[in-house]
């Protein structure tokens, strides 16, 4: 029988339940916090005698400033100081200095360094004031006076420039060399398409603006409340710009109101508050409003080009695979755009290619399933337009190039369920049933369509320590350095302590978000279970190791001659398996050696050699029905069916949540988000939530998850890949798909707006 878990389905243990087991469904432990208002954001740690910062952003696009007026700011009631360019603490000039644990290649922006203008919005002055209102107020006030210089954003404008990465950035690949001979074989083939894909600016939008508050301390210590994807990455950033020793620098972030990639760098408003605080010698808090999040990294425009060719009978002739994308012109922002398409279906003559073109904005920075996101989706579409070139069913066409080894490297998966999630998901989707003409399915005035797509996304593990401390009441206290931006981190980790050592879950306690806690990696690449999961595991696992040992040397031990694969950890005990009343409580165990706790601690160093020789990745399968209105081009997708291969599933809960969250990402992606840039004014003209549209629950109606089995020993020591990004990998790509089917018009440009969807021809 297969073993299925469907997260839909499982019971779910509520926190406080007792031991829990792998796989699970187990509500959030910090779940009361949050509904309660327990738990803390960076904007609301409370400080005596706390200022407010309040960011001036510059109203040009590129130039100098040539004068700053403050005087009517520093006159209004309660203002304490106006910071700028001209008067701010000493900061770094060196670039390396401003260089995040992610910044990709080139000089970083530097707030308030000098009085140069690299994009609109860019903060220009901060206005510290003993209330909020005071200080928004005076900041409406600062005059600044500009020599603006022609600016250009207009990437369509700009290709005759566009150029190969020069830049190495960790974790990037570039596209690999290409495979056989793709052009020959295109022009060859004997089947084939080419479609121009289009998709604009998104920007993140967390529910929680970006925001810090510092707090100087005796002694010159700063703590500051962050709002990041790593606590010790915004420490290393302020320590390295502000000069100031390691140690003269706490980072916390308990709780983070999402990020999905936004705070994987630090933003602007974290060095700001840090100025204030210095200069001023008081706490100080810098919120930035919703307008001024579009100031600063977004998912880049992107233009891309697929060309794919086949025999008759669907087997792949040929993949070409062409992006540009944006970056700005002080950094070189790179992302994996075109490698997927060498990596999804086998094939003999791949060609990818990857370039990318300075224009006067912001830095882009990762956005949930980089890369994927916009590059899977044009892949997707491409081969659901090449099913109908050759009159075969979508799903066929996709098994029927079923890559069972890496196509690219030629390396053997370190796990592959794809299949399996084909076969589910077109099951409980119903696929079979589908009438495979476009416009042949109608309810009333809505045209319905099905579509489907793959999807994939890496299956990453980076270095990380945890630290782990049992006391003799029997709790446990696991810490690391690992963030929760709302995925579930602190609940995923605490299952693993407490089914590692079978402790209840309401004993077990895990510490994160805190820049003194042991080093984990920046939460980001959905990697963060794989890594810190596999830290706790690990550290549990020494422990258990000792304890086992003080067992067996207690007087009188009913353990004294069991080997450890003969004993378990379970009810708060160590017992034999082959006889659970011959058990040692863990609490009489340390009260017995007279110990207060017991500690131990591990550092996960990822197996690179081992891993090398395989491809880690996770797949999904996504299937959906969507309803369009002839008349207004309205879409609406009434179902969604995700079938994810992740691995191990640690908390089918809160996975579940992930890849809902992702498909709910991928509606949006195919149907709502972009920012619209006023190419004369090199300005995001949408810069709030009710012109940047994103989904609500309106636009939201069924999803339904399915994770097949997966154990993958390989990407992580407890089995598992991590889930997150995979979720939303596909999803706009099989909206597209549905509304070819529904409409017979083939929409290749994100987001498929009513305008686009009604128009007819090649104007799309
Ligand atoms: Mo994610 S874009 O790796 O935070």
């Amino acid at each position: 029988m297969s073993q299925l878990i469907d997260a839909l389905r499982t019971p779910a243990a509520e926190p406080g339940t007792g031991q829990v087991a792998i796989g699970m469904a187990v509500s959030r432990v910090d779940g009361r916090d949050k509904v309660t208002g327990a738990a803390r954001y960076a904007a609301e740690f409370p400080a005596d005698g706390l200022l407010f910062g309040v960011v001036v952003s510059a109203t040009i696009t590129k130039g100098r400033i040539a004068a700053i007026d403050d005087a009517a700011a520093l006159a209004v009631p309660g203002v304490h100081a106006v910071l700028t360019h001209m008067n701010r603490p000493a900061i770094s000039a060196l670039n390396l200095f401003y260089k995040d644990m992610t910044a990709p290649g080139g000089a970083p922006f530097k707030p308030l360094r000098d009085d140069r203008i690299l994009s609109h919005g860019q903060p220009v002055a901060l206005v510290v004031a003993d209330t909020f209102e005071a200080a928004r107020h005076a900041a409406s006030l600062v005059e600044v006076r500009y020599d603006s210089a022609a600016h250009d954003t207009n990437l369509r404008a700009n290709l005759a420039r566009s150029h190969e990465p020069k830049k190495k950035r960790p974790g990037y690949s570039p596209p690999p060399a290409p495979k056989g001979n793709a052009d020959q074989a295109w022009d060859d083939a004997p089947r084939k398409i080419q479609g121009d894909y289009y998709a604009g600016v998104e920007h993140h939008n967390p529910m929680e603006l970006f925001a810090s508050t510092v707090i100087p301390g005796p002694d010159g210590h700063l703590t500051i409340y962050d709002k990041t994807q790593s606590a010790q990455n915004s420490r290393w950033y302020v320590s390295h710009v502000f000069g100031l020793p390691k140690d003269k620098v706490t980072v916390r972030n308990p709780y983070v109101g999402g990020a999905f990639g936004a705070g994987l760098r630090p933003q602007y408003q974290l060095p700001l508050a840090v100025m204030a605080a210095l200069h001023l010698q008081r706490p100080v808090r810098v919120v930035l409003s919703r307008q001024q999040m579009f100031t600063f990294g977004h998912r880049p425009e992107t233009l891309q080009r697929v060309r794919l060719g086949a025999d008759a009978d669907g087997t792949l002739r040929a993949i070409i695979h062409e992006a540009v994308a944006e970056t700005s012109q002080n950094e070189e922002f790179v992302e994996t755009v075109v490698n997927w398409s060498g990596q999804l279906y086998a094939c003999d003559n791949i060609r990818l290619g990857y370039h990318i073109v300075e224009l006067d904005r912001f830095t882009p920075i990762d956005m949930r399933a980089p890369g994927a996101a916009h590059g899977v989706h044009a892949l997707e579409v491409a081969m659901d337009e090449l099913a109908y070139e050759l009159q075969m069913d979508p799903l066929a066409l996709r098994l029927k190039n079923y890559a069972e080894t890496d196509p690219s490297s030629g390396l053997p998966y370190s796990s592959k369920a794809l299949r399996d999630c084909y076969a589910q998901a077109a099951e409980r989707f119903g696929w079979a049933m589908r009438s495979p003409a476009p416009r042949s399915m109608r309810v009333g005035n809505e045209l319905v369509g099905w579509g489907m797509a793959t999807g994939m996304w890496d299956a990453l593990q980076m270095f990380a320590r945890a630290h782990a401390v049992l006391h003799a009441d029997g709790s446990l206290v696991v810490s690391s350095a690992a963030s929760d931006i709302g995925t579930g981190t602190y609940t995923a980790m605490a299952m693993i302590a407490s089914a590692a050592l079978g402790l209840p879950l309401e004993q077990v306690r895990f510490q994160l978000g805190d820049s003194t806690l042991p080093v984990a990696p920046v939460e980001g690449g959905s990697s963060h279970v794989a890594t810190v999961g596999s830290a706790v595991q690990g550290v549990c696992d020494k422990l258990k190791w000792c304890l086992f040992r003080m067992a067996k040397a207690m007087p009188d031990s009913p353990l004294a001659k069991a080997h450890f694969k003969q004993v378990e950890f379970s009810a708060g005990t160590i017992r034999l398996l082959a006889n659970p009343a011959q058990a040692i409580s863990l609490t009489a165990l340390l009260q017995g050696n007279a110990m207060t706790s017991i500690e131990d601690k591990y550092m996960l160093i990822p197996a690179a050699l081992k891993k090398r020789k395989f491809q880690r990745a996770t797949h999904s399968a996504v299937f959906c029905e969507v309803r369009v209105d002839e008349q207004f081009g309205t879409v609406r997708v009434t179902r969604v069916v995700s079938a994810v291969a992740a691995g191990r599933i640690i908390n089918a809960k809160a996975a579940r949540s992930q890849i809902v969250g992702g498909v709910v990402w991928g509606i949006s992606q195919a149907l709502h988000e972009e920012s619209h840039d006023d190419l004369r004014l090199g300005r995001f003209m949408n810069h709030n939530l009710s012109e940047y549209h994103v989904p609500v629950n309106a636009d939201i109606h069924d999803i339904d998850v399915i994770f097949v089995d997966e154990d993958d020993r390989i990407v992580s020591s407890i089995g598992a890949k991590g889930v997150g990004e995979i979720g939303q990998v596909g999803v706009a790509a099989a909206v597209s798909n549905a509304i070819f089917h529904a409409t017979g018009r083939r929409v290749r440009s994100t987001p498929m707006t009513p305008d686009k969807v009604m128009l007819p021809g090649d104007r799309r």
